[in-house]
């Protein structure tokens, strides 16, 4: 068996170790293990510097490294392949025949709802693939674990705790923005880890008049700073997304610290974690994770279930058609983590 391995979509802390252990893995198996550099760039333009022979020794210690030794890409994929003359091209075809030229059996493919979408489209045309879940943002349905997104919420537990000690000594309101796009696991997770005050996520509008009364309540009880996490995609009731000129999602925690500083009257700053979350060394977790993961989807290859993602559901691994695994999952509104969240008077904007 000659396998084809690629990352895709952000990088995320412990693609690394899945690649280490899938790489073992095969190869005790006796199969050939091949690299495919950014993404599908490896079977859009072969040659040597894309298409990487991976053995044990190449992979060795890579566990615990951030990033990916792959390369990743999370735009321009080969559906829609960005040329020269400007105008994007469907590539697709050619990749579906350098995978047959070099004669690959299979490729994982490790990645979030993107790279699933991607998996789905290539398996339509005859590619047999099988994916592992991958993306700090958790957004990834019917599976209860993705690679990544464990150190993301460690980091992001870190750096609250980091603004607490400041928020008290300077009696700031201090409000940290974390990533996610539209989905809330990051700042909850983290909030709810650091009991923050206020945690505002993109499915629930926030208000900021009431998170104004919620702080002043909590000045009078005696406590004058205050902690506040959001999600990139958080929004106030009947606004708009924060967005940079290039309409990437950010900026949130800027624009609250301001309005929040005029009602309030207290200082407020925001902070702006960023890729700090994604670029950290996996923690002790997401390796678990993804050497699991890694082994899995090697197993699957072998038991030939293409065309479907490594998912974990309640502690076991299993199959999960791409259509269904691509969709994206965002927090439920009657979750028991919202619920345990409000029962701890952590306010949620609304
Ligand atoms: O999907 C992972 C993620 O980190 C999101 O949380 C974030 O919105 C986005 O990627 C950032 O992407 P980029 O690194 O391209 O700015």
């Amino acid at each position: 068996m000659h396998l084809l391995l690629n990352t895709g979509g952000g990088d995320a802390p412990g693609l690394n170790a899945a690649i280490q252990a899938i790489v073992v893995s095969a190869t005790r198996k006796g199969w050939k293990v091949t690299g495919c550099k950014n993404g599908y760039e490896g079977l859009v333009h072969p040659s040597s510097e894309t298409l990487l022979p991976l053995n044990e020794n190449i992979v060795k210690d890579i566990s615990s490294l951030g990033g990916t030794i792959l390369g990743t890409k999370n735009k321009g994929h080969p559906f829609n392949y960005p040329t020269a003359k400007g105008k994007p091209e469907d590539v697709s075809d050619v990749v579906v025949k350098n995978f047959k030229k070099h004669k690959f059996d299979a490729l994982i493919t490790i990645g979030g709802d993107g790279s699933m979408k991607l998996a789905q489209k290539f398996s339509e045309k005859g590619l047999p693939i099988i994916g592992a879940p991958k993306t700090i943002d958790f957004d990834l349905s019917k599976t209860d674990a993705t690679i990544g997104f464990d150190t993301a919420v460690t980091i992001a537990s870190e750096a609250l705790e980091r603004l607490r000690g400041t928020a008290k000594s300077h009696e700031r309101i201090m409000i940290l923005e974390v990533m996610g796009r539209l989905s809330g696991f990051i700042a909850l997770h983290a909030g709810l880890s650091s009991l923050a005050d206020v945690i505002l996520i993109p499915e629930i509008d926030f208000n900021t008049q009431k998170i104004k009364m919620f702080l002043e309540r909590k000045k009078k009880a005696g406590q004058k700073h205050a902690l506040i996490i959001v999600a990139e995609g958080a929004k106030p009731q009947g606004g708009k997304l924060q967005t940079k000129p290039d309409l990437r999602l950010g900026g949130i925690g800027e624009k609250l610290a301001d309005s929040l500083q005029k009602e309030t009257g207290t200082e407020a700053r925001a902070i702006t974690l960023g890729h700090l979350q994604r670029g950290a060394p996996p923690t002790a977790y997401d390796r678990f994770l993804a050497i699991q993961l890694g082994v899995q989807a090697v197993l699957f290859a072998e038991k030939k279930l293409f065309g479907h993602m490594v998912a974990l559901q309640s502690h076991q691994f299993t199959p999960v058609p791409f259509q269904e695994a691509n969709l994206r999952k965002t927090v439920s509104l009657d979750s028991s983590l919202l619920q345990t969240t409000r029962h701890l008077n952590i306010f949620l904007g609304n």
